[in-house]
């Protein structure tokens, strides 16, 4: 998508040929930075600590720090200490271990000296086709937006999604988000309502940013006002994205989307998830009990970053100092409550015979 007018992706190989460049998440919304990972170490630190996030984008970014670490030490034990070193950084995103297992499965079977160049031609190919992918997941979704506009001429379409599933969580397109800006560059009237997603703020931060970068006209809410506008009829449609969503539809997705689930069900507003296939965790069947829920930091709960009138950055306490705080990062939607799910090779009911309908070399 485009920043300031030029095409830009959110993770790119660098020009010195030993090295990738990120969009330093952790910066936007006030300042756009882009941060170089040198080491399979500045990779690992780098999904650890949210320079990157998203579940795809971590995937890729993972693959790249698997390249960074072959030029490090590509011996089998390298292979697997990088692995690891990966792998432990963040437990939800089921596309982190798949892009390591893609990357550990092809680069095992090869000999030493071909290792390094193999991997960074693997780790571009799971980048190019993240691109591919959320594109069809737009080229799919876009009809469900035409649907509905086609009900109310002249009228915007009102789609609230929940975190940022925008392009800032992949290389590019965006899952949710995929849907919305080709039905926005299609001329189709579309209104984005913006849950904040609270605590890390990655729908005020990211998500405004970027449909804002697009022209893409939205409004930002608290993450408390959903269910009062769908009561009142604001809402046509919700799509989220999903960091892991199980072979039988549940979907595990940042922290409050359950709650917009429940609401939208109790509204009979329609509610569907985007997502690329490697988001897929063909070895889950309850979401609930075993998807690991990623739990982060209390000062996440605890304090608040922004920009002071000055245009400084700064961190302020918004609990009383005594106060303790919990900070579940992902939860568990399930697939009764989706409505269907957005996915590269069409939309399909949330549920093990709607995925084995598209995708029945995995459900097999
Ligand atoms: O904690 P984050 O910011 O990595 O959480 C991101 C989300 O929950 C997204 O909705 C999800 O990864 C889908 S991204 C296309």
């Amino acid at each position: 998508m485009h920043v300031n007018g030029k095409p830009t992706r959110t993770i790119w190989p660098a020009a010195d040929g030993r090295s990738v460049e990120i969009i330093d998440q952790t910066k936007l919304p006030h300042r756009f930075e882009v941060a170089t990972l040198r080491t399979r170490a500045d990779a690992a630190h780098a999904i650890k600590a949210m320079l990157v996030r998203g579940a795809p984008l971590i995937g890729a970014t993972a693959a790249y720090g698997m390249w960074l670490g072959m030029m490090e030490d590509a011996s089998d034990a390298g292979l697997d200490e990088h692995y690891e070193r990966l792998h432990e950084t963040r437990p939800t995103a089921i596309n982190l271990r798949w892009a390591l297992d893609r990357m550990r499965a092809l680069l095992k079977h090869l000999p030493v000296a071909e290792r390094v160049e193999n991997a960074r031609l693997e780790a571009d190919a799971i980048t190019e086709e993240d691109v591919v992918l959320n594109s069809a997941i737009g080229d799919n979704g876009v009809s469900l937006i035409h649907e509905i506009a086609n009900k109310k001429p002249g009228e915007a379409v009102n789609i609230l999604t929940h975190c940022n599933a925008g392009w800032l969580a992949t290389v590019d397109w965006g899952t949710a988000t995929a849907p919305i800006y080709k039905a926005h560059d299609a001329g189709l009237p579309v209104h984005v309502w913006v849950d904040e997603t609270r605590p890390r703020n990655q729908g005020a931060g990211l998500t405004a940013w970027e449909l804002n970068n697009h022209g893409v006209p939205h409004t930002v809410i608290v993450d408390n006002a959903g269910g009062h506008l769908m009561q009142q009829g604001a809402v046509d449609l919700v799509i989220t994205g999903t960091d892991r969503t199980t072979a039988t539809g549940d979907v595990c997705n940042k922290i409050g989307t359950y709650l917009k689930a429940l609401a939208a069900r109790d509204n009979n507003v329609p509610f569907f998830v985007a997502l690329p296939s490697p988001t897929i965790d063909w070895t889950v069947s309850d979401g609930i009990r075993e998807i690991p829920i990623e739990e982060r930091a209390a000062e996440e709960v605890t304090h608040l970053t922004g920009q002071t009138s000055s245009g400084g950055i700064e961190t302020i306490r918004v609990t009383p100092a005594g106060s303790g705080a919990a900070n579940p990062a992902f939860d568990v939607t399930p697939a009764r409550l989706v409505t269907g799910l957005i996915t590269e090779r069409g939309v399909c009911h949330a549920s093990a015979d709607g995925l084995a309908s598209l995708f029945p070399e995995k459900a097999a």
